[in-house]
């Protein structure tokens, strides 16, 4: 990308046919294009990862001015400080709807949340076929050594009906600790019945836990009401793109577990030599080390300002642009919508498809270089599912948010026209 590019009259702040529902950072950056105009950067890649939330990063900077240690200083702005990280796991706790009693840890990401959690699953596992990696290679001992636990995949059928009464008969074959899976596929964004795989664990005596990385920002999930006993999500695509993620649920594994990190903070005691130690329970045990405070600042603000928005809201708006974008691919001859199940009803916001005679690759830089358009191409980091879907060299995928309004769905499907026309 060229350094300075002059802002041409294409940019289109503030054209949008229907606004926003949420100001993010950097809605007006202009992004230069191949031929030396500029336009407003249509982001259509909020699966990857979602921009800030303005209100978020309002709180980020507030909390910067008052930022000190966490846990370990008597200073006023320690306290402060640990006071806002300590509170942040109750915010989060009641976003997800949790119960009283779980354990809420900071951790980096998704994907670490989904490893802390292989490391305290005292036994097999279940999972499906189409899950992110996250959610496959930490239960997977045949290419990741360091697991503990056995998973067993299982695949997936064409339809949910059908998936779920796979998981049924594999969990009612053989026991297992726990069932894990996405609540809704990073690929096409189908939304998987939550309360029903709760049942059908809990019915095995299995727990659940829940990939929910790209349904929590979207649409709304009880930890109670669902039955969930672990949930694992990132700020990052929750418009808090400041390094944290969570894993929550039941106290008992967590404790009963060594720690995650050996470290400071997670001693109660160390013998001299640190040949003994012994560790303490809750977050704490896995916690090791100076937390990232402003990252877990930042989640609780982020469920504060969807929780002040309203799921209502959220879902409606996502909806109708979800169903302007289905529309508008459909309508183009020369690509084709991925679907894995043809009963899913609910899906959140992101579209992937192919474009005959283009590879993913071109698409995604066609729509980057000539229209200001940032989608993801590849295999999103589920390749069994893309080969599954029979497009193993990838597809082309749009995701949107709060943030994103109908123009960027207009633009992403003239920009398609344009290039299937051309092709
Ligand atoms: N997990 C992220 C995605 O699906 C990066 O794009």
């Amino acid at each position: 990308m060229t350094a300075v590019i002059p802002v041409s009259a294409g940019c289109e702040a503030g054209s949008a046919v229907r606004a926003p529902l949420a100001p993010v950072v950097g809605a007006d950056t202009c992004v230069p294009l191949i031929t030396g105009d500029a336009v407003r950067y249509t982001n259509l890649d909020y699966a990857a990862s979602a921009p800030a939330l303005t209100a978020v990063a309002d709180v980020v900077a507030r909390s910067l001015g008052d930022y000190a240690s966490v846990h370990r200083g008597a200073g006023y702005l320690s306290q402060v400080t640990t006071e806002r990280y300590e509170s942040a796991r109750e915010t989060v706790r009641r976003f997800v709807r949790g119960r009283t009693d779980d354990t809420v840890v900071f951790t980096r990401n998704t994907t670490d949340a989904i490893n802390l959690a292989a490391h305290i699953t005292p036994g097999d596992v279940v999972v499906l076929d189409i899950e992110h990696h996250a959610n496959l290679l930490p239960w997977t001992t045949a290419v990741n050594p360091a697991s503990r636990v056995r998973g067993r995949v299982v695949e997936a059928r064409d339809s949910i009906a059908d998936t779920l009464a796979a998981l049924d008969a594999e969990l009612a074959s053989k026991p297992a600790a726990l069932l894990a899976v996405t609540a809704a596929s990073n690929v096409t964004g189908e939304v998987l019945p939550i309360g029903r795989l709760a049942s059908i664990a809990h019915r095995h005596g299995a727990r659940i836990l829940v990939d929910a990385a790209q349904l929590v920002a979207h649409q709304p999930i009880s930890i109670v009401s669902h039955g969930i006993d672990y949930l694992a999500f990132s700020g990052h695509k929750t418009y808090a793109p400041f390094g944290a993620g969570v894993l929550i649920g039941r106290p008992d594994w967590f404790d009963a577990a060594t720690p995650y990190l050996a470290g400071g903070g997670a001693t109660r005691d160390v013998s001299a030599g640190g040949v003994t130690a012994t560790w303490h329970t809750g977050p704490a045990r896995h916690e090791a080390g100076s937390p990232n405070v402003l990252g877990a600042i930042s989640i609780a603000a982020a469920c504060d300002a969807l929780t002040a928005i309203g799921p209502e809201a959220l879902g409606l708006h996502e909806e109708e642009l979800r169903a302007r974008l289905d529309a508008g691919l459909a309508a183009i001859d020369g690509v084709t919508p991925l679907r894995i199940f043809d009963d899913a009803r609910n899906r959140v916001g992101i579209a992937s498809f192919v474009v005959d005679g283009v590879a993913p690759r071109a698409v995604a830089e066609y729509l980057s270089d000539y229209h200001g358009i940032g989608v993801r191409d590849g295999k999103f980091c589920a390749h069994p599912l893309l080969k599954r879907l029979g497009h193993p060299a990838g597809a082309v995928r749009a995701s949107f948010g709060a943030g994103s309004c109908a123009a960027d769905i207009d633009r992403l499907l003239d920009a398609l026209i344009e290039l299937t026309r051309s092709n």
